[in-house]
């Protein structure tokens, strides 16, 4: 099965699954879409979410991609039940971390820093419902980190402004564990270490996706079992191919403009 796995992101923030995946499935081959033009999704509506989401699945499955993650929080929550009961490759999806964190949690305070798309979605608090029974659930809406991000602004000093007056809040609740609710954020680890207390857990879901593509590609019997020199990572964006390149130090990988 030498297809590739798909992945789509409104922009550079879903590298950092593509990341996972490429880590702990190295025998596979991956096609991701920057959406950049677009970006942010986070504060469109889910009318516009969904047609963005289906216009990238779509020219994803003209490639032939055998699976597809959505590497977008706000995609995901606004836009994968339609994909999956129209289109038929399966779709991983990216949910907050809220489980983790709450298994983790010594205060019982969580903060969740996330899109304003992702923070008002039925399914974000569906999830948070099931998990987080006697725990309390800070969330703070990013406003404006997703731009900055696309703009390769991780470590200036508006990000930190924002960030500072972002986690104030959760800070002052005492949470001891931050969930990074939207792909872009993992960016901001070093930047977020530098300005939180050391004992405050910070959690996100690569991990989690990467290992969840490979069971349902195994599942599906799509899983390649070995690389025989084949494999080839491709990307294409709409909005600024140096920055994809340079910027995320994917050098060495096929980036393409495209528009789409
Ligand atoms: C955005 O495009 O606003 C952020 C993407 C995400 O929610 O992961």
């Amino acid at each position: 099965m030498k297809n590739s796995i798909g992945v789509f992101d409104s922009g550079l923030g879903g590298t950092s699954i593509w990341k996972e995946i490429k880590t702990l499935l190295p025998q596979e081959s991956t096609l991701y879409l920057a959406d950049s033009q677009n970006a942010p999704y986070g504060n469109k509506s889910k009318d516009e979410i969904l047609k963005l989401s289906i216009k990238n699945t779509e020219l994803l499955l003209s490639k032939q991609c055998k699976l597809i993650v959505v590497a977008c929080n706000t995609a995901t929550t606004n836009a994968i039940q339609y994909l999956r009961e129209n289109y038929n490759v399966p779709f991983i999806g990216i949910e907050p971390a809220i489980k983790p964190a709450v298994l983790k949690t010594k205060t019982k305070k969580v903060g969740v820093l996330a899109t304003k798309g992702t923070l008002s979605s039925a399914l974000f608090h569906n999830t948070s419902k099931l998990y987080t029974e006697g725990i309390e659930i800070i969330e703070k809406e990013g406003k404006g980190l997703v731009e900055l991000i696309e703009a390769g602004q991780v470590t200036s000093s508006k990000m930190r402004t924002l960030l500072h007056s972002y986690l104030q809040p959760m800070l002052a609740a005492n949470i001891d564990c931050l969930v990074l609710g939207c792909t872009h954020y993992p960016y901001l680890v070093p930047l977020l270490k530098e300005l939180l207390p050391k004992h405050i857990n910070i959690i996100d879901s690569g991990t989690a996706v990467a290992k969840q593509t490979r069971n349902i590609l195994k599942t599906n019997d799509l899983l390649n079992q070995e690389t025989d020199g084949l494999v080839r990572h491709k990307f294409y964006t709409n909005g600024d191919a140096i920055i994809l390149k340079d910027f995320l130090g994917l050098g060495q990988y096929e980036v393409s403009k495209l528009n789409f």
